[in-house]
């Protein structure tokens, strides 16, 4: 039951913390992994006492967010995610944080609380079980050691355990580092590889079964790897024929997955491996 994952210190030094309404609550599970939350760690967005906390998460989204140019306004989170779904996520004490972090999330002076490093947006979809990954961040590129290595995984992991996720489905650009995070949980079946209806249309949308293995897996647990199918070929995250004409096939009714860990490339660009398979 309980979880072991490669970066011990996650777990000894962060405290888990939920934002979700009593409503929501009463299907999750509130001790994932065997894990307990935060003392003051179980938020309820409809009382006043929120705000505070609240603040913060905006102000973590705005650093995470904001330089890739989608950063979330405040009624956003809470219409399309704190009242249909839940946010999941890790945080430390304010007067335990490094200063850089204080600064960077302007934690209000006086303010004593758990402050989030990272969070896990979610929400379910009419299919029971399914949910779509709405947000996924951590500040782990502030710390200057170990100290948060794997936050982001860890936090995902803990974040579907709680919603009792059995598939997810999500979406991400196709050069974007957290790919390679999604595809730790396993082959991703893609829904779109070319998504015109987003923002940015190298986007791909995929979806994952959930299952234990697989959380512990991408929550770094040693021994949980999962089976990689032989990929074949690779596409360049940013060669847009390419996903283009993986869209084209899709939409001809081919079943096309991600099959592994993207490897990078130079430049900051990376490749992803992709094979055609049959739907589960
Ligand atoms: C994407 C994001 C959530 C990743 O969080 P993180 O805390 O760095 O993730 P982790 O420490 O758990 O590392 C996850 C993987 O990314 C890799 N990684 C971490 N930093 C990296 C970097 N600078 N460049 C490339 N890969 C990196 C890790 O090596 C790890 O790979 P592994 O599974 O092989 O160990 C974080 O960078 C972020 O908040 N980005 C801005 C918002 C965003 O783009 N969110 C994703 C929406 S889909």
């Amino acid at each position: 039951m309980t979880l072991h994952v490669d970066n011990a210190r996650l777990l000894e030094e962060l405290e888990l913390f939920l934002v979700a309404t009593p409503e929501n609550r009463a299907h999750f599970d509130l001790q994932p992994f065997g894990l307990q939350p935060a003392r003051d760690g179980i938020i309820d967005p409809l009382r006043r006492e929120a705000s505070s906390f609240l603040d913060l998460l905006s102000a973590l989204d705005a650093a995470t967010f904001g330089p890739e140019g989608m950063p979330m306004p405040r009624w956003v989170f809470y219409d399309a995610a704190e009242l249909p779904g839940g946010i999941v996520g890790l945080g430390k004490r304010a007067d335990a944080l490094p200063r850089k972090v204080a600064e960077h999330l302007q934690i209000p002076t006086g303010y004593a609380g758990l402050v989030p490093l990272s969070m896990y947006v979610a929400i379910p979809t009419l299919t029971p079980g399914t949910w779509v990954g709405h947000n996924l961040c951590s500040l782990r590129d502030l710390s200057a050691d170990d100290a948060l290595r794997g936050i982001g995984r860890l936090t995902k992991a803990v974040a579907l355990k709680v919603f009792n996720a059995r598939r997810q489905i999500g979406v991400t650009q196709w050069n974007s580092r957290a790919l390679r995070l999604h595809a730790r949980m396993g082959p991703l079946r893609l829904l779109t590889a070319w998504t015109p209806a987003h923002t940015y249309p190298a986007s791909l949308t995929y979806e994952v079964t959930v299952d234990d293995r697989a959380l512990r897996h991408l929550a770094g647990e040693p021994g949980n790897a999962l089976p990689s199918p032989p990929p074949e070929r690779w596409v360049d995250g940013e060669d847009n024929g390419a996903l283009e004409a993986l869209q084209a096939r899709i939409e001809a009714g081919e079943h096309l997955w991600v099959t592994g860990l993207p490897e990078l490339l130079p430049a900051g660009r990376q490749r992803i491996p992709i094979a055609r398979l049959p739907r589960p």
